[in-house]
């Protein structure tokens, strides 16, 4: 079994990326800092994949350039894709039925396990409903998730990875965000589970080392920061006038997407290793 996260195991970043490009724009930021990293594709993202190559692109490139890389879905919310990416070689998945009553969020998050444990990939389940839009998932609710739900879910379930909500929102904030730091010490208190923060995107940097600085939190999703990133690529390229229809420039374009997308998840590693010497 696969188990790359684990109560032992190092701090990862999570981009999601929709295409073998933006996929190795994040793979080059992992091997200038030498971070592993997971490379997460939301359900939409996941549809319009050719999902084998992609995977086929991913772990070769890894393996090339000496890069820990690690494929997760992301927020799924239907067990066809769920069986179909446990059987391509997916690394971990994560099952979102934090929308259902709890005890259907068990029944469902065990079918998940039984599923994926056969194939010895890693399941993160989701408690309290985390704020936000992310690709086609949506809440409105602030529901941050309450110690005795965690308990239950935990004695109930066998899960991998625990994504409780903890006031970070998908998305860009509207205002300061109100983290529940307490939710994540609370937690480590009853479980070596690691803890999976959502929501990365519009933190700062003294809030992610102040997540990071837990030793339980593993994982941190970054998806919007990343779409900025690629939108501040083509902003460049028109500025620069690689967009001009005279002198139109592919290449350039792409080329400033890729470092635009790398410098930004480069910063993010960046701290992981800051915070490692904390
Ligand atoms: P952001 O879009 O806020 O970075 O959230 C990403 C996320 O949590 C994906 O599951």
């Amino acid at each position: 079994m696969n188990k790359y996260i684990h109560a032992g195991s190092p701090q990862f970043f999570a981009f999601n990326v929709w295409s073998i490009e933006s996929a190795k724009a994040v793979m080059d930021a992992a091997a200038q800092t030498g971070c592993g990293l997971i490379l997460q594709t939301s359900m939409k993202a996941y549809e319009q994949l050719d999902k084998e190559g992609f995977r086929t692109y991913v772990k070769d490139y890894g393996q090339k350039n000496d890069i820990k890389t690690y494929l997760h879905l992301d927020h799924c919310r239907k067990m066809e894709y769920i069986h179909e990416a446990v059987d391509l070689g997916w690394d971990s998945v994560m099952i979102d039925a934090s929308e259902k009553p709890l005890c259907e969020n068990i029944v469902i998050t065990n079918e998940v396990i039984r599923t994926a444990r056969q194939k010895g990939v890693l399941v993160e389940a989701e408690i309290g409903q985390i704020r936000g839009q992310e690709d086609d998932i949506s809440s409105v609710k602030a529901g941050i998730a309450g110690m005795r739900e965690i308990e239950e879910f935990l004695k109930n379930t066998d899960v991998d990875m625990l994504a409780a909500a903890i006031g970070t929102v998908h998305g860009l904030y509207k205002g300061a965000p109100d983290i529940h730091y307490d939710v994540i010490e609370q937690t480590a208190q009853i479980t070596e589970i690691p803890f999976v923060v959502h929501g990365g995107t519009g933190l700062s940097d003294g809030e992610l080392l102040r997540l990071l600085s837990y030793k339980n939190v593993k994982k941190i999703n970054i998806s919007t920061d990343v779409k900025l990133a690629y939108r501040r690529g083509i902003e460049e390229s028109i500025r620069d006038g690689a967009m001009e229809p005279k002198g139109f420039d592919p290449l350039r374009v792409e080329r400033r997407i890729h470092d635009s997308i790398q410098q930004m998840a480069a910063e993010k590693m960046e701290l992981l290793k800051k915070g490692r010497t904390m």
